[in-house]
């Protein structure tokens, strides 16, 4: 498995990604579809965004009931995406059967990654609204524990976090991390942020990248800048 750059597709309309996608002739990103994407267009958005070269991270975080999640992800394993998500608060029951669900009959399945706590959640959120006391880095750290004890292939985290879950979780252990900035970028709304350089000296598998490349002037020239900086 090699480090590479997720491009963050946030788009609502299908015209404005292949728009977007347009742009890239040559190399083809690694792109991710989240909510807004997906629940605007639907599963036709993956099948042709795929025909058209890209692996794909399907960011669609679920969290039911056991039985719900894996047959949820036996329709997403058969939309062939290369990576998708869960919720770890979900369990580790939740966990394993989202594994079973996924796989498909020759063994092979997409990559299943969680989320631990959400960067929106804080310590006093987590204590005041969901009741868990335990200082939000430990709470991190159990979820992803949960998650590679479920047989997960990794987390999505703070690039700040990246470090100590391969300490915790080992180094095959994937770390997908947004919060992505250039030296000389705009911040944004993101909090803690790092350069893709600093992602790469950390230990970040993948790095998950919007607005820095959607919104730049070149888009392909940003995304071609992650590469050399995260990859190269
Ligand atoms: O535009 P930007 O680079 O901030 O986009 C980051 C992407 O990563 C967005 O799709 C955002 O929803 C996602 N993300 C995040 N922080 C998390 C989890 C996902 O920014 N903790």
């Amino acid at each position: 498995m090699g480090r590479d750059v997720i491009v963050a597709c946030d788009f609502d309309s299908a015209e404005k990604v292949f728009a977007f996608l347009d742009k890239f002739t040559d190399k083809k990103p690694f792109v991710k579809i989240g909510m807004e994407l997906y629940y605007a267009e639907g599963p036709s958005i993956v099948r042709e965004i795929k025909k058209r070269g890209h692996k794909i991270f399907l960011d669609l975080k679920l969290h039911d009931i056991p039985n719900t999640v894996k047959k949820s992800m036996a329709v997403l394993s058969r939309l062939d995406v290369d990576m998708t998500n869960l919720h770890a608060a979900g369990t580790v029951r939740m966990m394993e059967a989202a594994i079973e669900g996924l796989t498909r009959e020759d063994g092979t399945r997409p990559m299943l990654i969680a989320v631990t706590q959400l960067t929106s959640t804080d310590q006093e959120s987590m204590e005041k609204d969901l009741w868990i006391e335990k200082p939000l880095p430990e709470v991190v750290m159990h979820y992803a524990n949960n998650a590679k004890l479920a047989g997960l292939d990794g987390v999505v985290c703070s690039p700040l976090e990246a470090g100590k879950v391969h300490e915790r979780c080992g180094a095959n252990f994937v770390t997908v991390t947004p919060g992505v900035r250039f030296a000389d970028g705009d911040v944004g709304d993101q909090k803690r942020v790092m350069t893709p350089a600093q992602a790469k000296e950390i230990g970040s598998d993948y790095i998950v990248v919007g607005r820095p490349i959607t919104a730049a002037a070149d888009p392909v020239a940003a995304y071609e800048r992650c590469l050399r900086e995260f990859v190269d």
